[in-house]
């Protein structure tokens, strides 16, 4: 058997979801303990809670009133990111199409709709994504506030969409073949499917969980806290 395809697909993930887990637990944990001096507060005096919660996470307010044109680039990419989310539940599992099927979709239906949707939502990405890379090397006031890790960061995240999109719009994937190895993983007898845009596609998707612990992508991570501090006012 190919060592290095065994090491990618049957080896690497149980790593990156021991790292990721074990990682973010440390992290949540070290901004848990960390001393708040000042009682401090993320929004302007207001009566909703919840609802600022929700509206932050969701439509990035705050960000929208400070800078409009990152606000659209931000947006868009993690909205599209939120649908690739949803369309890769799909590559691993039969759910959606069950789900879909139940609601009257014929299989032809489903294809065609996760062509149009899968598709424009990788191009979006990949065009979003380069752009917020342009933005972070071109603009002086961003390059100087940027580490090393916020470039590496966003280059994974482009290279992972990339190969994505070569997937989707080129080589193509089965998903019957995708399925059997999520199977394989989750039943601990992995198996190694021979496609090479694969290998390098989930590799990479690996890397970005194995380093979001130790990265800036734990903004996600923050909304519990964003939420304790606005439920203090
Ligand atoms: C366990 C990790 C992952 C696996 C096994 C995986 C697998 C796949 C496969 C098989 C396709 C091709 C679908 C097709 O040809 O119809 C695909 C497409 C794609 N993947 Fe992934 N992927 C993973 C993680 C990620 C991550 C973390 C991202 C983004 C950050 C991502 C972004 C994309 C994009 C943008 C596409 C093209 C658009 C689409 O088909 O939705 N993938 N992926």
């Amino acid at each position: 058997m190919d060592t290095q395809a065994f090491f990618i697909m049957g080896v690497l993930p149980y790593m990156a979801v021991t790292v990721f887990v074990v990682g973010m637990i440390f992290r949540l944990r070290d901004w848990a303990k960390t001393p708040q001096p000042g009682k401090m507060t993320l929004f302007p005096a207001g009566d909703s809670t919840k609802k600022s919660v929700l509206s932050e996470t969701f439509l990035f307010p705050s960000l929208f009133k400070g800078d409009k044109v990152l606000w659209s680039f931000a947006w868009l990419f993690h909205a599209m990111l939120a649908l690739v989310f949803v369309g890769h539940i799909r590559v691993f599992t039969g759910l959606i199409d069950r789900m879909l099927m139940g609601a009257g979709m014929t299989p032809a239906h489903i294809s065609t709709m996760s062509a149009t949707l899968g598709g424009g939502a990788g191009i979006v990405l990949l065009a979003t994504g380069l752009l917020l890379l342009f933005r972070r090397i071109t603009q002086e006031r961003v390059r100087e506030i940027s580490n090393i890790g916020d470039f590496f960061a966003l280059l994974l995240l482009v290279a992972i969409i990339f190969t994505g999109d070569l997937m989707r719009f080129g080589s193509h994937f089965e998903l019957e073949q995708t399925r059997a190895w999520a199977r394989s993983l989750v039943t601990f007898s992995p198996i190694v499917v021979n496609n090479g845009m694969f290998q390098v596609h989930l590799l990479l998707a690996m890397l970005l969980i194995i380093y979001i612990p130790f990265s800036k992508i734990m903004h996600f991570g923050g909304i519990f806290f964003t939420q304790a501090l606005i439920k203090r006012r």
